[in-house]
């Protein structure tokens, strides 16, 4: 039995990974794959401290968040019904969010050097196949989020999604090629956006 394949979804907040998401899922699925979808933070306990945090009900420095997303990142992957799990039993696993937003949103805050050898230094957190970065400019995230929610997290303001995004850039310039990182152009019509992500899709899944 092959091991399944670990996609990855990152994007600013209203970039409309949801939506692709569920697109690129169903489609899977129709082509008979089994899908384990899944997002960060989790619905752990430490998920729970995270969306405190995001809130603003509870303030939490830079580099205690990093660790609490860390430490979230680990019980996804290890828990008995967690990632690597699925992978191993050769399921697929599709993720809203994972490392590369630690990278972008807490390393604009905490030491990003530190940030990311946390993160890739950890032998319990897996390397995703492929990581599709879906990018759409500020001003339209920005009128997303205004019409989808009734209140703001931490991250949710201009200012902030203009340096998470610069951040976001510097860090796959950095990675370079040690990631599969696709960018999509994501201010596209939605079927049109899809088109190109199966496609991305298709070729990694051959090989
Ligand atoms: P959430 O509302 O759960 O989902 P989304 O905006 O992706 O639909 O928000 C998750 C927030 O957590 C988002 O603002 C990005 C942030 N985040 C980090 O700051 N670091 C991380 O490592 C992860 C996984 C998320």
């Amino acid at each position: 039995m092959s091991r399944g394949r670990f996609i990855v979804f990152e994007g600013l907040d209203g970039s409309g990974k949801g939506t692709q998401i569920e697109l690129l899922v169903s489609e899977m699925k129709k082509q008979g794959r089994t899908v384990f979808q899944t997002a960060e933070p989790t619905a752990s306990s430490t998920g729970g401290m995270i969306r405190d945090a995001l809130s603003g009900l509870v303030k939490r420095d830079a580099y205690e968040l990093s660790a609490l997303f860390l430490a979230d990142r680990i019980f996804h992957n290890v828990n008995p019904s967690g990632i690597r799990h699925y992978l191993d039993e050769g399921i697929d696993v599709v993720c809203d969010r994972y490392y590369y937003s630690s990278f972008a949103y807490q390393g604009s805050e905490a030491d990003p050097d530190w940030v990311m050898d946390m993160n890739l230094g950890c032998r319990e957190i897996t390397r995703p196949d492929l990581c599709f970065f879906l990018d759409v400019d500020i001003d339209s995230c920005d009128e997303r989020i205004s019409r989808g929610r009734l209140s703001r997290e931490i991250y949710e303001n201009k200012e902030a999604q203009t340096r998470i995004r610069k951040k976001f850039f510097d860090v796959f310039e950095k990675l370079g090629d040690r990631e599969n990182i696709r960018i999509i152009n994501a201010a596209r019509d939605i079927p049109e956006v899809a088109a190109e992500i199966l496609k991305i899709y298709e070729e990694i899944k051959e090989k």
